[in-house]
């Protein structure tokens, strides 16, 4: 898998289909898509451009997607992928992840009363987690793993799990450094993707805190970056590459897109990696208080396990 991808939270219908153009034809070949970023159709009508005009064989590319926490019974999961694969016009994925350990009707896609949620108590991750198997034993993906899970999450599914996760995507930048998680992944054998590199900053006013730290605006990236000659998101990106984890920045500005792809050739020093690990502030840009609402049988504590 290709330690940098392109991520496609947030990349708006009529804009995302030329963002993944852009980016395969600077060099990119790992893109990160999911069902509930609902732009999955455009993805698909730009891969088939690209592979029309020659640019990029199926084989060359690494795609991702998720799976939606409204398909997580056992035997949801085919279909929801199978829908996935349809919109994104492949016939397997590279790699599928379960998107939160959270649980939904299934009418709902997002949650905004108690009702809306199922316990994982009446549908276990273990279950979701056999769904993923059975669609990975029929080639409908060549991986599976996990999104935004613990490392009590992670060594509850170990245990009973027939296949291992290969993968667990979240959260992670200077100021949430998961020191813990990824040592926890690293003794397993299950790879990191580092998700929200540069802060999501664009993200929606109903998902964002006053008085948000910035990680690219922070004094210690910039003063890192403008020594190196290099830009404060290229410092942040080979930050992660750097500590042997895959990142996916999201970006639909062609600038943007080329400058992320040319992270993966800065060099930062043995300091410098010190002088960023001293930003660690546990700071989430993501809390997942979504989640969280009254009457939801989920707890921020229960989600994170923290
Ligand atoms: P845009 O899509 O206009 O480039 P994250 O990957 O952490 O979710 O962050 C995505 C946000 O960061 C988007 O607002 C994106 O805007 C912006 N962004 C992406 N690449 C860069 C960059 N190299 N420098 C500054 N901002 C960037």
């Amino acid at each position: 898998m290709p330690a940098l991808g392109l991520g496609t939270w947030k990349s708006a219908k009529g804009e995302v289909g030329q963002a993944v153009k852009e980016a395969v034809r600077a060099g990119y070949r790992h893109i990160d898509c999911a069902y509930i970023y609902l732009n999955e159709a455009e993805i698909g009508g730009a891969l088939r451009d690209l592979m029309d005009e020659g640019t990029v064989k199926r084989e060359d590319l690494w795609i991702t997607s998720k799976l939606w926490n409204n398909r997580h019974a056992r035997g949801q999961v085919e279909g929801a992928l199978r829908q996935t694969l349809a919109d994104l016009g492949l016939d397997y994925l590279d790699l599928y992840l379960i998107h939160w350990p959270v649980a939904l009707r299934e009418d709902v896609l997002y949650p905004e009363k108690g009702d809306d949620f199922v316990a994982l108590e009446d549908l276990p991750l273990h279950e979701t987690w056999k769904g993923m198997e059975d669609a990975a034993s029929l080639g409908l993906a060549r991986h599976i793993g996990v999104s935004n899970f613990s490392v009590k999450k992670l060594d509850n599914l170990i245990q009973s799990a027939r296949t291992a996760p290969e993968m667990n995507q979240v959260e992670c930048h200077p100021f949430f450094p998961q020191h813990d998680l990824f040592a926890f992944c690293r003794k397993h054998g299950i790879h990191l993707t580092a998700y929200s590199p540069l802060g999501s900053q664009d993200r929606s006013a109903a998902i964002k805190r006053p008085g948000e730290p910035s990680l690219l605006q922070n004094p210690v990236i910039g003063e890192i970056a403008r020594n190196l000659g290099c830009t404060p998101a290229q410092v942040l990106l080979q930050w992660a590459m750097r500590r042997g984890m895959a990142v996916i920045p999201k970006s639909v500005n062609p600038g943007r897109i080329r400058e992320n792809l040319a992270a993966t050739e800065v060099g930062l020093s043995d300091a410098d990696m010190e002088k960023i690990s001293d930003l660690d502030r546990g700071f989430r840009y993501l809390d997942g208080s979504i989640w969280a609402l009254p009457g939801s049988p989920y707890t921020l504590q229960g989600l994170w396990d923290e």
